[in-house]
């Protein structure tokens, strides 16, 4: 059988899970939507994706209005934010013809998706993220990186144990757990993940994304803008979830029919970040982004022509957006740049 009869990692049990050819949840169906098991911010309302718009507008003037940049999004859903973004751009001519679309993602039956909905669009699709050209970068990463695998440590009194599940028989599946060296997990990452914590939970996908990143800003010019649900405590907390139908369900069943995620800790990113001396990040939460790039603004100036049923709906999809109490606290915005860039726009209000 797959396993060959042995306990599978936690990251390659979720690997399987989400991205099995035949059998993952991101392979074979649409997850998003009302039929789906969630909504994105794209998915909400297309005045998302025109602030991201607006953002990658100001953002490409502080790298100095390259002749030819790259827009990278990573894991592109339905396309809907791209879409959107490339019908913006053509508003700022000068930077849409020096725009090079390009997106990575995984699921063929998601890329098939994609290529319908922007098919008036010229957009490549990359099968890695090895940019080879030495135009600047813009990475967008929205609901990314809690779509990677991870791992997750556990301190006992003998030490740490990592979670492992037995998948020999599916309907049976149950988590283990196997002892094992954190200095090991340490030396690899090439920095201390486990002082102070009881619990580890991390994504070593996330890590060689970020590493590949940061390197292309380094050496291109650029930035990445990761907008996704997280935490910035220092110490660490289990937050894997399974979510089915749009409601939570168990990790272990229903496989390969529920999104897995968890919340990722910035404040690890961070510290990843800070390895490299010319790059530094800034963050701020999804409400104060929003606000700040102007919004509720925006919402206004559409809503003076049109019904009063459709100008309450656009000011609830809105309110789904930034209120504290559904995504505007619990999702992050986290740009990474280079340190000599003093960019701050959407990360001003404090
Ligand atoms: C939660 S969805 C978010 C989709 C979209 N950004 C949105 O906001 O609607 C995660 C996306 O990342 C893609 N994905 C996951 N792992 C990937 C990988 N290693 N490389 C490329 N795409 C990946 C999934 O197939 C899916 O399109």
């Amino acid at each position: 059988m797959r396993t060959n009869n042995k306990d599978l990692p936690l990251d390659q049990f979720i690997e399987f899970a989400l991205y099995d050819k035949d059998k993952g949840y991101y392979m074979k169906k649409n997850p998003f939507g009302k039929e789906g098991d969630f909504i994105t911010a794209p998915n909400i309302t297309r005045l998302f994706s025109e602030i991201i718009a607006i953002w990658v507008v100001t953002f490409w003037k502080s790298i100095g209005s390259p002749k030819k940049f790259n827009l990278v999004e990573l894991g592109a859903g339905n396309g809907e934010m791209m879409k959107v973004i490339a019908e913006t751009l053509k508003n700022f001519p000068e930077c849409f013809l020096n725009c090079n679309f390009q997106i990575h993602e995984k699921s063929e039956f998601l890329k098939k998706k994609q290529q319908i909905n922007l098919e008036s669009e010229k957009i490549t699709w990359i099968e890695n993220i090895e940019i080879t050209n030495s135009f600047p970068t813009i990475f967008l990463a929205n609901e990314f990186f809690d779509a990677l695998p991870i791992k997750q440590f556990f301190r006992k009194k003998e030490g740490w144990v990592e979670r492992f599940v037995d998948l020999k028989e599916e309907e049976k599946a149950e988590f283990k757990e196997q002892s094992t060296d954190i200095k090991i997990i340490e030396q690899k990452l090439n920095f201390e993940i486990s002082k102070d914590q009881e619990i580890i939970e991390y994504s070593p996908g996330s890590f060689e994304y970020l590493n590949n990143i940061c390197n292309l800003i380094k050496k291109n010019d650029g930035g990445i803008l990761i907008i996704d649900y997280g935490y910035l405590n220092f110490k660490m907390r289990e937050t894997l979830q399974a979510i089915n139908n749009h409601k939570f369900s168990s990790i272990l069943e229903d496989i390969g029919d529920s999104d897995i995620t968890y919340n990722i800790n910035f404040n690890l990113y961070k510290k990843f970040i800070d390895q490299f001396d010319d790059l530094n990040s800034i963050i701020t939460n999804q409400k104060k982004f929003l606000t700040s790039m102007g919004i509720v603004q925006r919402a206004e100036i559409i809503s003076e022509n049109i019904p009063f049923s459709k100008k309450s709906d656009l000011f609830y999809r809105i309110r789904r957006l930034i209120d504290e109490k559904q995504m505007g606290e619990l999702f992050k915005v986290m740009l990474i740049k280079k340190k000599t860039n003093k960019f701050k726009t959407g990360f001003e209000i404090d």
